[in-house]
């Protein structure tokens, strides 16, 4: 039973934990958005010294929690790609380099890696496969996971992401940074069914539309639109900014959309399970509402826990011990980058590094 080190710093979250058989020991996180809130999104330069401080305190927290001596630990992990280049290199450094000094393997992990396994922090998955739909602040996906790094993604936001589209409309909403728990908290209260928004379909240059992929740039200019017809509708002596009904609204399309297309994806690819992860996984609306469809088409289902749908060094964690009882390690050269396909994760793991 594998026990290791992990490590993420991929973007503004610092992030260490101690794993072992697929079972947090210890995990801690520091964010650093209330930082990046008055800059209205992340600065990748303030990131990188917001990691180089926490990480090391964070590092002695886990060890001490866990219990475990560098001694004990059969691996050392660290994100390495995709991400901001300068977090990532904080992480990956600090994690090579206890590498050497502790004469450990080092395993650089894919990130996205990283969010599928963080559904294995909970309850135990059915036999495979499954369709994953991964939701975070980057990517939009539907992944067909076969086996552990078996990878084929079957659906894309062809334009922003799910919680970029959050980020976007909280903006648009004065809600500030990150967008999700913000939008969410709007939104408890609103009357979800007052407007109607657009649900973003991609066509297809044959005719008709693509039946899974995702656009959400259309929705984000629906907001802004109705945002400022309320907004002048209030100003002109009218009813107030109807706040939370159009966080309602906003939440409630956005749940419809990707839910609606997971569960067609699922079915027309006879997929009997579907898993959601990411940190737009942690949406209450969104949660509900996957679970009434999973049980209406009698479908099984999985999202990771609350915990781990935000980045967190854990779900690094699971991904590497996955990959190393495969026999996998990286070279301690292993740098990192900024954009690395899922697909291409096993790169990591070659003897000579890629980058
Ligand atoms: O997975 P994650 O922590 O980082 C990336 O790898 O991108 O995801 C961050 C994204 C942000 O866009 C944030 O607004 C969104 O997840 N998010 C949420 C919620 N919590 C975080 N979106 C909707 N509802 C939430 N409760
Ligand atoms: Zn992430």
């Amino acid at each position: 039973m594998p026990t290791l080190l992990a490590l993420e710093t991929s973007c503004d979250e610092s992030a260490a934990a101690v794993v072992c058989n697929q079972t947090v020991l210890a995990s801690a996180v520091a964010t650093q958005m209330e930082e990046h809130a008055r800059w209205g999104g992340v600065v990748p330069e303030i990131a990188s010294r917001r990691h180089v401080e926490a990480l090391p305190h964070l590092i002695e927290q886990v060890m001490a929690q866990s219990g475990v001596s560098y001694q004990e630990l059969d691996a050392i992990a660290a994100t390495a790609a995709p991400g901001l280049v300068g977090a990532l290199l904080i992480g990956s450094v600090t994690g090579r380099s206890l590498a050497r000094l502790h004469g450990k393997p080092f395993l650089g992990v894919h990130h996205l890696e990283g969010h599928l396994c963080s559904v294995q922090l909970g309850d135990p998955l059915p036999p495979g496969p499954y369709l994953v739909l991964l939701v975070s602040g980057g990517h939009t996906e539907m992944i067909c996971v076969d086996g552990p790094g078996d990878y084929t993604r079957l659906a894309r936001s062809r334009d922003d992401a799910a919680g970029e589209a959050f980020d976007k409309v909280a903006r648009l909403l004065g809600l500030g940074y990150p967008g999700g728990p913000a939008v969410q908290a709007a939104a408890a209260s609103g009357d979800s069914k007052r407007f109607s928004l657009p649900k973003g379909r991609v066509s297809r240059p044959e005719g008709g539309f693509h039946p899974y992929d995702f656009s959400f740039s259309g929705l984000k200019t629906a907001v802004l639109r109705l945002v400022n017809q309320l907004r002048a509708e209030e100003a002109a002596g009218g009813e107030p900014f109807p706040l939370a009904d159009v966080a309602a609204s906003f939440e409630q399309v956005v749940a419809d959309v990707l839910v609606e297309r997971t569960t067609r994806c699922a079915r027309d690819q006879g997929l009997k399970t579907i898993v959601m992860v990411g940190g737009v996984a942690a949406n209450h609306r969104l949660r509900a509402r996957l679970e009434e469809r999973c049980q209406a088409l009698a479908l099984e289902w999985r999202v990771a826990p609350l915990a781990y749908c935000t980045d967190n060094a854990a779900m690094i964690g699971v991904a590497a011990e996955q990959r190393f009882r495969a026999g996998a390690q990286s070279s301690i050269e292993l740098a990192v980058t900024p954009r690395l396909p899922l697909e291409q994760a096993p790169v990591l793991y070659e003897p000579q590094a890629p980058f």
